[in-house]
């Protein structure tokens, strides 16, 4: 895993200066066919005016201004892989008394300790479709992390967005819509700020498929690629679709962004130009700083100039003891490759991130290590150095398991009810299937929970945490049915048919059956599951024990627990399943979560934040299982555009069983009395003048001398990444044969370039998210909500507009909310439209216009089922 970074930028140089590849070069000539990234440069530096960033940016001026230039590249380069005690540390800064800051997973919960609370995932959160308990899921997340001394919490996830249903990470995001994602994240990144935490949204960007996005984890599986997968996106399903929620997210003031593994157009993601200069700091005006993902850099320089601010884990690939930066970013800017203000601006993201979220210089310790749970190792993980006190077994819980349970319950989908729900004091109830029961070797028996035993509560990877205990359905259930005099028995496998037979078979039975599909991140194979699923349909036998059940028994009741859609086809219209939920990812509080909404003690409101197709095909788009490039880098073209999910099923008249935005409640509600208002906003100004030239802070010695390490008894630890130089021959400390290249002979044109840059008509003025005037309201859209049904609900209505023109989806989502209305009453639903609603991505103008064609406000229950219409004139 080598890269040089002339390789890396050769193709990129040559397209640059208008050469093309050489008609004799037939890999060149190959490569001019694929996709390709044009260069962005120089890379934005931070703006002090930026809205929500100007006294954090003071800080971090004063901060940084203090700084030796050693110092600021320990800000920037992590530790190395099991250096610390966080899944990433970077260095730290003695002299100052300022600890290294701690990266650390993220989005269920603190991975990797104990006394942490498992929550429900993303998606289940985003089947809430309830913002103020988005919210509040961030906020409690982000104060778990805060008490164990994390810095970065390495979540909110927009990236899987779900381009494709098997996709293994969608259930760490939000929806395959973009606008609930955006709420999703945004809503999350709050949480996690104002609980004193920064937020990283990540996986920035078109890291939608598990399959390929690492080079050593496809070969582990035996495919023989020299490249990862290249995610092949077009501008404008860049905008409307894929980077739509990221604006969100800038918008929320997010601290750090997280580049993906894989790349965009043929160009790694975290040495991407166009992603991270263009479209995230310039466009839209992103403060924070961004980190590689775990080995998702591969040059030194270039990385730098393309716009990445820190790198992670540090080492080039995990224990080499080495580094893209560290030393080498020191020798860079002293021999002029890396511009001083570049290392400036890395070491300003960092600071006024961490200040923004309301930071001191003097922080708590870190109180646990990831890489054990005993209480006494070595600190220094890889080198089994400094043998300590390493984990304080914290309990930063607090009263979290209500949260849980309420998201779980809220965000669990009533998909069909015909009546047997909701339960009242059931006469015998009947629970079948594993997924209703016990990993029988314990809930944290498989690493990064990397199996499918007992119940489902939430994927695999880096993105689960340890369950501090499992409610399971199996249990909370028989408890409920104690208390009511039910007679309660279980058969807790998929596999008994003749003892489930003989148990649903009886009469007055109600026979509820637990079914689950999982996914993961990719460094882990579950039968046959390489973090994507190989299928939709549901696992360990699942279809054959929910048709079984169901044709024995006329009160069949089934919950599935998955990463994302399942098959239903075969079964979901048999009269005898008289019920269908989907609980998602409910996290510790599995259990009591189903059985508040199987008894009616939560009406549920959850709607799905995905389409259920028909069939795997009805999708359109699909996991590309097999490389398709030789052993260069696969090819995923994007080129079903913005029409994925809902988008597609409309578009293609696409067979389906339940549309994005449906579910049932255990009450009834109608819709009236659209009201469309116009505001009177000002018409669109772009942006225009430029940036302020890029500033330094402070000034370093160029002698080498001064870079060395500090003196024999420094204690160096063993494969630990130092910013120090071992020698003051600068081709010896470098560790590269190749060194001595200068920025023009390898950096493509105005990379190094700190004069004042011309704003982007599309950025805003230091307005964080793009052009502040693309949020200005346009209409006011209203309409009345009845309960008509015996009790008291919640319902989510939906706003969903037509854009009008040939290339536009039937539908798009554009707002919703979730509303408490009692029985007979009527309540007002209210979105406020935004010019960015209205407006589609002008490739050729570069900017949001909103374009001529009619375009139509529709309010409903789902994405098909929108009673009211208007047109917007
Ligand atoms: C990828 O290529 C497409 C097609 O040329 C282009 O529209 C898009 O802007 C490119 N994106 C990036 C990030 O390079
Ligand atoms: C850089 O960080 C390391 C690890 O925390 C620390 O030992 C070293 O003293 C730091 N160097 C400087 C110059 O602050
Ligand atoms: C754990 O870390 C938190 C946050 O850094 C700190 O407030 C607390 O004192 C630590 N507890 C222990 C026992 O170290
Ligand atoms: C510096 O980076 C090069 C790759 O650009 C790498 O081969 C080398 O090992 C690095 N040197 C150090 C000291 O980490
Ligand atoms: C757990 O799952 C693995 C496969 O992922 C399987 O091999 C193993 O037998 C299961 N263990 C139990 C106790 O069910
Ligand atoms: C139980 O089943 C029997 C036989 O079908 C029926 O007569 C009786 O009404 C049922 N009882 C209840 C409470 O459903
Ligand atoms: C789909 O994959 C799951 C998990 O590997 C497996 O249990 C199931 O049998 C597969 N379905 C089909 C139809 O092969
Ligand atoms: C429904 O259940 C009854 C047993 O109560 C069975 O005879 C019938 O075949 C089932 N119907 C279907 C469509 O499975
Ligand atoms: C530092 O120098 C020594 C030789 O003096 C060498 O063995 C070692 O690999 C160097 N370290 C790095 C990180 O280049
Ligand atoms: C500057 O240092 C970097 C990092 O070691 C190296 O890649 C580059 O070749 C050096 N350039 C010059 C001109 O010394």
């Amino acid at each position: 895993m080598r890269y040089t970074p002339a390789a890396q930028w050769l193709p990129l140089l040559l397209s640059t200066l208008g050469v093309g590849a050489s008609d004799a070069d037939t890999e060149q000539l190959h490569k001019r066919a694929l996709a390709s990234s044009g260069p962005f440069y120089p890379s934005p530096w931070m703006d002090p005016a930026a809205d929500g960033w100007e006294e954090a940016y003071a800080k971090a001026k004063a901060f940084v201004s203090q700084l030796t230039l050693l110092e600021k590249v320990n800000l920037t380069t992590g530790v190395g892989w099991e250096g610390e005690q966080c899944v990433g540390q970077v260095g730290s800064i003695p002299r100052l008394g300022f600890r290294s800051l701690c990266m650390h997973d993220a989005p269920v919960g603190i991975r990797g300790t104990d006394y942490n609370s498992v929550f429900p995932s993303g998606q289940t959160a985003a089947a809430t479709f309830d913002k103020a308990l988005m919210y509040k899921r961030g906020f409690a997340m982000g104060e778990e992390a805060k008490g164990k001394g994390v810095t970065v919490l390495l979540g909110p996830v927009a990236g899987p967005l779900g381009r494709m249903p098997e996709g293994g990470r969608n259930w760490e995001g939000f929806s395959s819509d973009p606008v609930l994602t955006g709420v999703g994240i945004a809503e999350s990144i709050k949480g996690i700020q104002d609980a004193g935490v920064v937020a990283c949204a990540k996986h920035f960007i078109g890291n939608e498929q598990e399959h390929f996005r690492q080079i050593g984890e496809a070969q582990g599986y035996g495919f023989d690629i020299k490249e990862t997968l290249s995610s092949n996106i077009d501008d404008k399903t860049m905008h409307e679709l894929y980077l739509w929620p990221f604006a969100d997210a800038v918008r929320a003031g997010v601290g750090s962004v997280m580049c993906s593994y894989q790349q965009v157009n043929n160009s790694y993601a975290c040495q991407n130009s166009k992603l991270l200069n263009d479209l995230l700091k310039n466009e839209l005006g992103f403060q924070g700083f961004v980190m590689s993902d775990w080995q998702a850099q591969h040059t030194g320089a270039a990385s730098a100039a393309a716009g990445l601010d820190m790198t992670m884990p540090g080492d080039t690939v995990f224990n080499s003891g080495l580094s893209f930066w560290g030393a080498n970013l020191t020798l860079s800017v002293l021999n002029g490759t890396v511009p001083e203000w570049r290392i400036d601006d890395m070491a300003m993201r960092i600071m006024a991130a961490f200040f923004k979220v309301g930071l001191a210089v003097e922080q708590e310790p870190i109180n646990f290590s990831f890489w054990s749970l005993a209480t006494y190792g070595p600190i220094h993980w890889a080198a089994k150095k400094g043998f300590q006190q390493i984990n304080w077994h914290v309990d930063v819980r607090a009263n979290h398991a209500n949260i849980i349970r309420e998201v779980a319950a809220k965000g669990t989908v009533l998909l069909k009810n015909t009546g047997s729900l909701p339960l009242k004091k059931p006469k015998f109830l009947a629970v079948i299937g594993e997924d209703a029961g016990p990993n029988p070797l314990g809930p944290n028996s498989c690493n990064d929970r990397g199996c499918d035993n007992g119940s489902l509560g939430v994927g695999w990877g880096s993105g689960t945490a340890n369950y501090p205990y499992l409610v399971t359905p199996d249990s909370a259930l028989q408890a409920q049915a104690l208390k009511d005099g039910t007679r309660y028995e279980s058969v807790l496998s998929n596999y008994a048919a003749s003892q489930t037979k003989s148990l649903v078979t009886q009469d007055n039975v109600t026979a509820i059956v637990f079914v689950n599909a999982n996914s993961g991140e990719g460094y882990i194979n579950v039968d046959g599951n390489m973090g994507d699923r190989k299928n939709l349909t549901l696992w360990k036998n699942g279809d054959d024990l929910v048709k079984n059940v169901s044709s024995w028994c006329p009160n069949t009741i089934v919950v599935i627990h998955s990463t994302g859609p399942v098959l239903v086809t075969d079964w979901y219209n048999n009269p005898n399943i008289t019920a269908i939920l989907w609980a998602g990812l409910p996290g510790q509080e599995s259990g009591n979560s189903i059985v508040d909404v199987l008894y009616g003690k939560v009406n549920p409101f959850g709607r799905t934040p995905f389409t259920w197709g028909a069939t795997r095909e009805s999708y359109g788009t699909d996991v590309l299982y097999k490389p398709n490039n030789g052993k260069d880098a696969p090819q995923q073209d994007f080129s079903e555009g913005v029409f994925i999910d809902y988008r597609y099923f409309d578009k293609a008249n696409s067979p389906l069983v339940y549309e994005f935005g449906y579910g049932l409640s255990y009450t009834t509600f109608s819709y009236s009395n659209l009201q469309v208002e116009k505001s009177n906003a000002h018409t669109y100004r772009p942006t225009t003048g430029e940036t302020s030239p890029a500033p330094t802070f402070g000034n370093f010695s160029t002698d080498l001398n001064d870079y060395l390490f500090p003196s024999d008894e420094f204690p160096y630890i063993y494969q630990y990444l130092y910013p120090y130089l071992n020698s003051t021959d600068a081709k010896i400390a470098s560790a590269d044969p190749d060194y001595g290249q200068t920025a023009s002979e390898f950096l493509p044109p105005h990379a190094n370039d700190g004069s004042p840059q011309p704003l982007l008509r599309s950025s805003g003025k230091s307005s964080p998210g793009g052009n502040r005037q693309l949020y200005d309201v346009l209409y006011t859209v209203t309409a009345d909500i009845k309960n008509t049904g015996p009790i008291a609900g919640d319902e989510v209505p939906q706003l969903y507009i037509t854009l009008g023109g040939p290339d536009d989806p039937k539908v798009v989502l554009r707002g919703f909310d979730r509303i408490r209305i009692e029985p007979g009453q009527t309540a007002q639903f209210r979105v406020a439209l935004t010019r960015r609603d209205l407006s589609n991505w002008d490739t050729a103008v570069q900017d949001w216009v909103i374009s001529n064609y009619p375009k139509t406000v529709f309010v409903g229950r789902s994405s098909r089922k929108l009673d009211l219409s208007a047109p917007l004139t």
